[in-house]
């Protein structure tokens, strides 16, 4: 029978450097928390536990990662890394092996732990390192003359000799549940820091004549954790650089991949080409064949086959069908549903409103809480008045309406099929099917009338 797997997640650190009110490990990466992308990989992984040892910011941290699978362990005072993974000792179950994450190390692929979880057995633990340039700071790996790594020496406990060695500790490890309650009750805070030292473990593991298996990740970036603002953002750029290789990958057109910004799910059919500075956030869903100009923001919304997004228009939590144009500096807000062909045009503000097939509103307007049916024609200045100060009303516009220029639709009001509305109206009720609805004041012209001269 396969071992269960329980993954263990130090999130208690205070994470002074970010000098924030918000817990280290609950700011973004690509719109996610960073404690977010580490449960995420540790799903991938199939663990039925996921014991997250927070302390700093605990209550924050509860309210805003939640699932079933997640255990909270709380870690009052921070005594070390080794002094985390014992909070969670009294939860292991027998038999299982046991994975050992960073809430700040955002970008590990499950890819990488598959293999250390796969090496662990009551002969051999693993972990994973990482060789670098410039090793400053880091734990450097001890290893004997046939290469065996014997021992972890933290940067401050360290001989010069020992700080020359590039190998250094990534803090990942895995080993069996046996393992960990053998050895974490043996660790002491004898040591430059007076901390319990989770690194402790190896030379442990080697006295007691347990391999340690070695994996190193494909890229550093997995395994760089967060400490300050100029190392999320960097991570940030990475983590997008990865995002724009896979979209292109797939057959998108990014003018310029540098300058995309992917905060959720993107999904694209194929032919998709985005312009630069776009933003996407939470699930976006583009056809086949969808255009989007430069400096779009996208949240939240499918865009059908063929449509054109123009520049400057930002579209949220709306539905858009296939061979629609939307922009340039179009808003769509929430609730915003357009049918094939529509076409929301320069400085139109849409909001829990439907556009029927082919209609258009196409300049400076306002159309909110409205069902629109097909082949309507709405002016420039077009506003539909939704609110009453109170409460918001519905405006419905029949099929194949024409609204004139700056025209203001008190709502409740209903167009009939095909009814017309002089330009300048202000129209408080209903007009019925083919009539003409004209609500203004009557032209007069002045005959003889003289402009007033400068005395
Ligand atoms: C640790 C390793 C070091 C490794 C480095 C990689 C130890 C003793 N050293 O050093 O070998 O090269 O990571 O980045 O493990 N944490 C808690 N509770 C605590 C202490 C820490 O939850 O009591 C969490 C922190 O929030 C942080 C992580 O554990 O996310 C690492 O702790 P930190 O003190 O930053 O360890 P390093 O000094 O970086
Ligand atoms: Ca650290």
């Amino acid at each position: 029978m396969a071992s269960p797997l329980d993954i263990i997640i130090l999130a208690a650190g205070k994470g002074t450097r970010m000098h924030s009110d918000l817990p280290k490990v609950l700011h973004p990466i690509g719109g996610r928390p960073l404690l977010q992308h580490v449960i995420d990989s540790a799903r991938e992984l199939g663990a039925e536990q996921l014991l997250t040892v927070v302390g700093h910011g605990a209550d924050q941290v509860k309210q805003r990662i939640t699932g079933d699978d997640i255990t909270f362990v709380e870690q009052t005072q921070q005594l070390g890394t080794g002094h985390a993974v014992q909070q969670a000792l009294p939860h292991l179950r027998d038999r299982a092996k046991v994975l050992v994450l960073y809430g700040d190390v955002p970008l590990i692929r499950a890819a990488t732990l598959e293999k250390l979880v796969a090496a662990v057995n009551p002969q051999q633990m693993a972990l994973l390192t990482m060789t670098l340039a410039d090793p400053t700071g880091y734990g450097r790996i001890l290893r004997g003359p046939e290469g065996e790594v014997q021992a972890i020496v933290e940067q401050k406990d360290a001989t010069e000799e020992q700080r020359k060695i590039t190998e250094t500790n990534t803090g990942i490890l895995a080993a069996t549940a046996d393992q960990l309650r053998e050895w974490l009750p043996q660790l002491s805070n004898n040591n430059a820091q007076g901390e319990y030292y989770l690194t402790d473990l190896i030379a442990l593991a080697h006295q007691s004549g347990v391999h340690i298996h070695v994996e190193q990740p494909e890229a550093i970036q997995e395994v760089e954790g967060i400490n300050n603002r100029q190392q999320q953002a960097a991570l940030e750029r990475y983590y997008q650089q990865q995002q724009a290789e896979r979209l292109m990958a797939q057959g998108v057109t990014l003018m310029d991949p540098a300058r995309i910004d992917c905060r959720g799910t993107l999904r694209t059919g194929r032919d998709v080409v985005i312009d630069i500075n776009c933003v996407f956030e939470g699930d976006v869903a583009l056809a086949d064949g969808v255009h989007i100009g430069p400096n779009c923001i996208l949240k939240n919304c499918t865009i059908g086959a063929g449509t054109r997004i123009e520049a400057n228009s930002v579209i949220d939590d709306a539905e858009v069908a296939g061979a629609c144009t939307i922009g340039p500096f179009a808003r769509l807000r929430p609730g915003t549903r357009l049918a094939e062909g529509a076409k929301i045009g320069n400085f139109v503000e849409t909001k829990n409103a439907r556009i029927g097939t082919g209609s258009k509103v196409n300049h400076l307007s306002y159309i909110g809480d409205t069902q629109m049916g097909s082949g309507v024609n709405i002016g420039a200045g077009t506003i539909t008045c939704n609110y009453d100060g109170v409460n918001k009303h519905q405006t419905e516009i029949a099929d194949d309406v024409f609204v004139g220029s700056n025209t203001a639709l008190v709502a409740p009001v209903t167009l009939g099929k095909a009814s017309t509305i002089g330009a300048g109206s202000i129209v408080t009720r209903d007009v019925a099917e083919g009539e003409l609805a004209i609500a203004r004041a009557k032209q007069r012209n002045i005959q003889g009338w003289e402009r007033p001269q400068k005395t």
